[in-house]
């Protein structure tokens, strides 16, 4: 009996310590920030699980939903707790915010809309979203904002029972790099099962060489023969007006240009 007794002990301790480990996050689901759909609170094992808070905002094939949503998750430490953003050209976007925590309902607050920026930031990705195999075409777009890396993904997007394969290329924030292959990014129209791909650094956009026609404002009390370019150095100087490129045309005739405006007003005013 006594030995009975001392083998149910360690159960009925852990049974105890099972049961002061339960997390209690808060639950609801809206297309506001007030989030007041079935709103509740929902139970986790502490030791494995978290509470999320999400708001979202996905626009795929014409298709936009904006959601807020509080959750328990059983897995905490798999979980993609950054925000997520990408741009995949045609107006198609995927920007997620997220509070995972684990503390008794630390989801109180959902945390705010990502509205994205309109902002360039000197950098491209070829952008471009399939389904089913379809071929992605992709266009080379201006990033923007704090998208400054390049993505380029296949895998499965799960809408309800149907799952389709995907691909998509595009912009992405530095934060999606939690992304890689056997990752799921759950929201609540899809679920993107992530199965080849990487983010890297996005390339700057080409800027075209520079015109050598910076500077006539500079040169207006300078005779136009001193102030040839020193970097004409394909067109000799004697042959400026013959040999020239269509560039060193529109300098040379900038620098004529405040000359005969003086020679106009000297005329005017006689
Ligand atoms: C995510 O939510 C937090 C908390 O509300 C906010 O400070 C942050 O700006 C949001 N991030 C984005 C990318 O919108
Ligand atoms: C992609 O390119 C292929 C071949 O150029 C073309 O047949 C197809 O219609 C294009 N698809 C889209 C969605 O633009
Ligand atoms: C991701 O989702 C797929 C499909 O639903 C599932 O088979 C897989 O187990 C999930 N992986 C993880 C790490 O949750
Ligand atoms: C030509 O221009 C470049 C910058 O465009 C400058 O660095 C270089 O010094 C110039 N060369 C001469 C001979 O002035």
């Amino acid at each position: 009996m006594v030995s009975f007794i001392l083998c149910l002990l360690p159960a009925l301790l852990a049974t105890t310590n099972a049961q002061a480990a339960i997390l209690t996050c808060d639950t609801c689901f809206g297309l506001t920030e007030t989030c007041n759909f079935a709103p509740g609170t929902c139970q986790v094992n502490k030791a494995t699980g978290g509470c999320l808070s999400v708001a979202e905002d996905i626009k795929l094939g014409g298709t936009q939903n904006t959601n807020f949503y509080k959750e328990c998750v059983s897995n905490y430490k798999s979980d993609i707790e950054v925000p997520i953003s990408f741009t995949v050209g045609n107006g198609n976007y995927v920007r997620i915010n997220t509070t995972l925590c684990n503390t008794d309902n630390c989801n109180a607050a959902v945390p705010g809309m990502p509205t994205g920026s309109t902002t360039a930031n000197g950098l491209q990705c070829p952008t471009c979203f399939a389904l089913n195999f379809a071929p992605c075409n992709s266009s080379v777009t201006p990033c923007t904002g704090d998208e400054t890396y390049c993505m380029d993904f296949t895998g499965f997007l799960q809408k309800g029972p149907s799952s389709s394969p995907f691909q998509a290329k595009g912009c992405t924030s530095a934060s999606d790099q939690v992304i890689k292959p056997g990752i799921n990014l759950t929201s609540t129209p899809y679920t993107f099962s992530f199965f080849w791909g990487q983010s890297v650094p996005a390339e700057k956009i080409p800027t075209p060489p520079p015109p050598t026609t910076t500077t006539p404002a500079t040169t207006t009390n300078a005779p136009p023969t001193t102030a040839t370019p020193a970097n004409t150095t394909n067109a000799p100087p004697t042959t400026t007006h013959s040999g020239a490129s269509p560039a060193l045309g529109k300098f040379s005739f900038a620098l004529y240009l405040p000359g005969l405006t003086g020679l106009l007003l000297v005329k005017l005013l006689s």
